[in-house]
């Protein structure tokens, strides 16, 4: 059965925790897909573990739909939430609209994901307004790192805290489906989880959340870029295929792949007519 913002709304309400992977293509979409994770995210983070730039920023909406298009083919039940890149939503209500329905016709995404709190919430109340199920996404916000000056914990100090206790109270009135919290301490999360009437989903915020998702290169111990404490490696992938590419490279090298099993028969007669008309 697809699953639907109904959904994560019904595991809240039964306490049953969410599972949300991020996921950037086809065959990975899939593999997520038949292992039962319930939510794949096609988040912007793709710019940094796909596209090798340095941070979400440079991200572009063809970038989206074109991966997210790729994820829906593969999710048969799971939901597919899809993030609005910088600058998609941040200079009017009509770009926040415009995009996000981009990502539901073009992208076939369910849901659209995007950052930010109490001075989003008229984009938000917008989008929702237009049908589109929408989750903010609070606490570290990856693509105002150039303002913050780098990835940290937010949340720390009273007024911070009380921040974004006031933008999740904010987002649920605009209207938004689900919160995401990242990198908050988890009293924090687990206050605004009981707090809010709609799920929260976490990233390095705790055990307290609704559900929790990861990016799956860091998961796998699959990307070289700066992992954080929260991170937890669930098989060490990266290494896995590391290996494997170097055993390509050695048995193509050593002529022992491909051996014959991996080839194709052609009649012998045949070979010995080709060879007398094709000989120098
Ligand atoms: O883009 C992304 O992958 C995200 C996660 C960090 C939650 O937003």
């Amino acid at each position: 059965m697809k699953n639907t913002i109904l959904t994560l709304q019904q595991r809240k309400q039964n306490q049953q925790k969410i599972t949300m992977l991020t996921a950037y293509d086809y065959t990975t979409a899939k593999l997520m897909d038949d292992s039962g994770v319930d939510c794949l995210l096609v988040g912007d983070s793709l710019g940094m573990v796909m596209l090798g730039y340095e941070s979400t920023v440079s991200v572009t909406m063809e970038d989206m739909i074109h991966h997210s298009k790729a994820v829906a083919k593969g999710a048969k039940n799971a939901l597919v939430v899809t993030d609005l890149p910088f600058m998609s939503y941040h200079a009017s209500i009509y770009d926040a609209v415009h995009n996000a329905g981009r990502l539901i016709q073009e992208g076939n995404a369910q849901v659209v994901k995007l950052e930010g709190g109490r001075a989003f919430c008229e984009h938000i109340k917008m989008i929702a307004q237009a049908s589109i199920p929408v989750i903010a996404h609070i606490g570290l916000m990856p693509q105002s790192v150039l303002a913050l000056g780098g990835y940290k914990v937010q949340g720390r100090d009273y007024q911070a805290a009380k921040d974004i206790i006031l933008d999740a109270l904010a987002v649920e009135q605009a209207g938004a489906t689900a919160i995401l919290l990242e990198c908050v301490p988890a009293d924090l999360a687990k206050f605004i989880t009981e707090l809010v009437s709609i799920p929260t989903i976490g990233i390095g915020a705790g055990h307290g959340c609704d559900g929790q998702v990861l990016v799956y290169q860091d998961m796998l111990s699959m990307y070289d870029g700066v992992s954080s404490k929260f991170v937890k490696s669930f098989a060490p992938i990266g290494d896995q295929m590391k290996q494997a590419f170097a055993d390509y490279c050695q048995e193509v090298k050593q002529q022992q792949y491909p051996a014959s099993m991996h080839e194709f028969a052609i009649d012998g007669e045949i070979m010995i007519q080709l060879k007398s008309e094709f000989s120098k």
